[in-house]
């Protein structure tokens, strides 16, 4: 196997339908992984499956919602079928709104998704690996952070304490986990043109103000696009690539948090 190439090697992703995990489906299928992709979409699933198998990559799914209550049972059962070398905890949103305006509700709701349901999948996959002898090669965990769990921004308070509790969790898990041979990372985006972000980047001032905080934002490509997390995703997902990598972030963000 050479660097890049993960055939032989099993990818689970949550928040596969849309978006950055769409796009991680795409380029680690295109790699040789083989990918379960999880979401709530099911038409959306089942699209990027009929285009992934008719590239003959191997790509399959399942309808999981990660804050239902039966979320645990669900994940144990699909993690003990589809045991992963890498998990990709990317299913993430936000609610944009200044401190004093957080309703309880959206702080839940933001907690429970960001922070909570991703700590509880990622607990699912690692119980799967380790029930499993440690492979030759290391195993690897991705958190979908942001660059907002390093910095903030006006008005994005919750999403940053998830983002920077994600950033606290990836550290002290590489601890817990190295012994398992299980390196824990994360990668930390700028604004990237998603569902997600779409009802911010369509306002020209906002989308103004990311292009002039980004250093390497240009006319051509001014806002980052989710092929842009590609080389990132690779490069922790290989271990050939990033054998003696754990417990650190990716920071993609052209720049912004440099300054
Ligand atoms: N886009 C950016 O600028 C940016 C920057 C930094 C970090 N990030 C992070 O990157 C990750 C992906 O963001 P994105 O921009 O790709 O967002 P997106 O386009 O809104 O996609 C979010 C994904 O999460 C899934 N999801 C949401 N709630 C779920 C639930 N309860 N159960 C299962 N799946 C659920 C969605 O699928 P269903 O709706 O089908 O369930 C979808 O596949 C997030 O963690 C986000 O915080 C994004």
């Amino acid at each position: 196997m050479g660097f890049g190439d993960l055939s032989g090697r099993t990818v689970v992703i949550t928040g596969a339908s849309k978006g950055i995990g769409a796009r991680a489906c795409r380029a680690l299928a295109r790699a040789g992984a083989s990918v379960v992709g999880l979401a709530r979409s099911e038409d959306d699933l089942a699209a990027l499956k009929s285009e992934l198998n008719g590239d003959g990559l191997a790509f399959d799914y399942k309808v999981v919602d990660l804050v239902a209550a039966d979320a645990a049972d669900r994940l144990d059962a699909l993690m003990s079928a589809h045991v992963p070398d890498v998990f990709i905890n990317n299913a993430g949103a936000t609610r944009p709104a200044a401190f004093q305006d957080v309703t309880v509700e959206d702080f839940d709701d933001i907690m429970r998704l960001n922070l909570k349901a991703g700590f509880f999948a990622t607990q699912a996959a690692v119980k799967a690996m380790k029930a499993f002898p440690r492979p030759e090669v290391s195993r690897s965990i991705i958190h979908m952070s942001s660059m907002l769990g390093r910095v903030a921004l006006p008005g994005r308070v919750v999403y940053a304490a998830t983002k920077h509790a994600l950033e606290g969790l990836t550290k002290a898990m590489a601890l817990d986990l190295a012994e398992d041979g299980i390196r824990v990372n994360s990668i930390c985006p700028t604004y990237i043109e998603t569902p997600l972000t779409q009802p911010l980047l369509e306002n020209p001032v906002f989308r103004g103000f990311v292009a002039e905080k980004m250093p390497l934002s240009t006319p051509q490509q001014p806002i980052g696009q989710v092929g842009d997390l590609d080389g990132a995703l690779l490069f922790l997902t290989d271990s050939a690539l990033s054998d003696l990598v754990t417990g650190t972030n990716l920071v993609v963000d052209g720049g912004w948090t440099a300054q």
